[in-house]
């Protein structure tokens, strides 16, 4: 489902235009040109004489000229949906994980993070049983499909399926399928909040685009894509289950799996529901600026890990993402929230991420600035410096206008409520310094200690906002600051 994992690259190239398939599909004969223009005369002559009973033609009729439609194999009957209004929860997902006997041991390091057995359902989808288990989700074969110009032999039609073949399991109290790769990191909770708000009654289509424009021009705005995975509600799967075989040969000049999905999903006029907590992380060098100004959503997913460089400076990527888990583990809700505030007496200003990193300024900078992120990674195929479907700031290359970065070291949770994070200041090999004053106060300080109340899962049903945060003098000293991280009062802006 990751649009650019050679094991999913199907047999035509991506850029097939939509008229070379029609050619295809009717299969004109290739040489002579004369035959054509006799043929598109006698076509016109006809459309001339029908064009009245044409008009009156149903335009479904119009579009079976073009494409061929398949024998319907099969009218499904499906179970009536959840009519129950009880809050969603990890119960009620069906997880649907492409894979590959090739990958499938390898790329348990990444299901190990965050399946967990004895809460989550669903199955990885493989072409074959695979030798080793040692994968923590349990798996299926794909079963065999093959149609008019298309076959579960390319993996990304057997992957585009799997949503098929998960409702086809009938499964008991399903409200949501959730597709994802399986190098995709799933943030369960939050993938939960995020799906809360949704009726699960009705035909939705839940994901996020690519970080890259380039991405999202060469495939589609429209879409979600599958590496940062993407939801299917129970009644959209059913409709689906209808369409998919048919859809799949219409589309079979498709590069990946989730682009074939969007195609079935938009032939039923359901449209993309944007969640920006879906990362397919289409980016290449530093994740860090997206990180670090991620903006006010529930993160659900990130992917591409093994192409990023690892999450924190001087760590493997595993060892990164199992530090991130911690922080998400004792405040799922709060992971990577961005909060700012200023230290109106020592003129600083301050950015924390929490659970990942501070970033500290020895002047005043806005909040609007930094909600921007750094541009710390390029675009995914063409490694340029954008356009990204977000704003960037780049990283100055002076270190009397850089910020000056800590990163988390510890979390402990206080009270059973609250959480104390500590983040370490953290200078890479070689970096150079700024060597003003006002640079040197701020690099006196050697650690953060942030402290909050764990953060109601609630709140992501309500408008978003995001919380304030106070310097704690009483508690810090020059090589140790103290912050408090907190709801903000009532008409408090983040400068006041
Ligand atoms: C579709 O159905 C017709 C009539 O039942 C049959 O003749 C034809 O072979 C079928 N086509 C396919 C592709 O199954
Ligand atoms: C999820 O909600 C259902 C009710 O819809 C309940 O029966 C089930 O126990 C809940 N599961 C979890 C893990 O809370
Ligand atoms: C990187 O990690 C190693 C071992 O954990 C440590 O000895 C070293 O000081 C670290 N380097 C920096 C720049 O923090």
């Amino acid at each position: 489902m990751q649009t650019h994992n050679p094991t999913i690259q199907t047999g035509s190239k991506p850029n097939q235009s939509l008229f070379q398939s029609f050619k295809q599909s009717f299969s004109f004969p290739d040489r002579v040109s004369d035959f054509c223009i006799l043929f598109a005369r006698a076509v016109l002559l006809l459309c001339l004489i029908a064009s009245m009973s044409f008009v009156l033609r149903s335009a479904f009729s119009s579009q079976s000229r073009r494409f061929i439609i398949p024998n319907r194999t099969r009218t499904a009957k499906y179970e009536p949906f959840d009519k129950s209004i009880a809050a969603t929860n990890i119960s009620h997902i069906v997880f649907g994980i492409g894979g590959s006997v090739q990958t499938w041991k390898d790329r348990s390091r990444y299901t190990h993070l965050w399946w967990k057995s004895n809460r989550n359902r669903g199955f990885a989808w493989l072409d074959g049983e695979p030798g080793e288990i040692g994968n923590p989700v349990p798996h299926r074969v794909s079963e065999w499909c093959s149609g008019a110009g298309y076959s579960c032999k390319t993996a990304a039609v057997r992957m585009a399926r799997i949503v098929v073949e998960s409702y086809k399991l009938r499964l008991k109290d399903v409200r949501w399928f959730v597709m994802g790769d399986d190098d995709t990191v799933f943030f369960t909770e939050n993938l939960v909040s995020v799906l809360a708000k949704y009726d699960h009654n009705q035909m939705y289509y839940i994901g996020g685009n690519s970080e890259s424009i380039e991405q999202d021009q060469m495939h589609s705005y429209g879409m979600a894509f599958g590496g940062g995975g993407f939801a299917i509600s129970y009644p959209l799967a059913a409709q689906l289950m209808n369409v998919m075989d048919g859809c799949l040969h219409r589309y079979s000049f498709f590069y990946g799996s989730d682009q074939r999905v969007w195609a079935c999903i938009a032939e039923l006029g359901v449209p993309l529901t944007t969640e920006r907590g879906f990362h397919q992380f289409d980016i290449r060098g530093n994740p860090y600026g997206i990180l670090a100004a991620h903006p006010l959503a529930p993160l659900v997913s990130l992917h591409h890990l093994d192409h990023v460089e690892p999450l924190f400076p001087n760590q493997t990527r595993i060892d990164s993402l199992n530090l991130l888990m911690q922080a998400y583990q004792v405040d799922s809700s709060r992971i990577l929230q961005q909060t700012v505030c200023y230290d109106r007496r020592k003129k600083w200003s301050i950015s924390i991420a929490w659970g990942y990193t501070v970033q500290i300024y020895p002047f005043m900078v806005t909040a609007t600035d930094m909600q921007i992120p750094f541009q710390t990674f390029k675009t995914w195929r063409s490694w340029s410096n954008g356009p990204f479907d977000f704003n960037t700031r780049p990283m100055s290359s002076d270190p009397c206008r850089r910020a000056v970065v800590y990163f988390l070291k510890q979390v402990q949770e206080v009270d059973t409520r609250g959480t104390k994070t500590t983040y370490e200041r953290y200078v890479a090999k070689g970096e150079k310094v700024c060597e003003r004053d006002d640079y040197a106060r701020v690099m006196a300080v050697k650690q953060v200690t942030v402290s909050s109340m764990k953060m109601e899962t609630q709140l992501w049903m309500k408008a978003p906002q995001r919380q304030c945060c106070e310097i704690n003098d009483r508690w810090g000293n020059d090589n140790n600051i103290w912050v408090r991280i907190r709801k903000c009062r009532k008409s408090e802006t983040i400068t006041t």
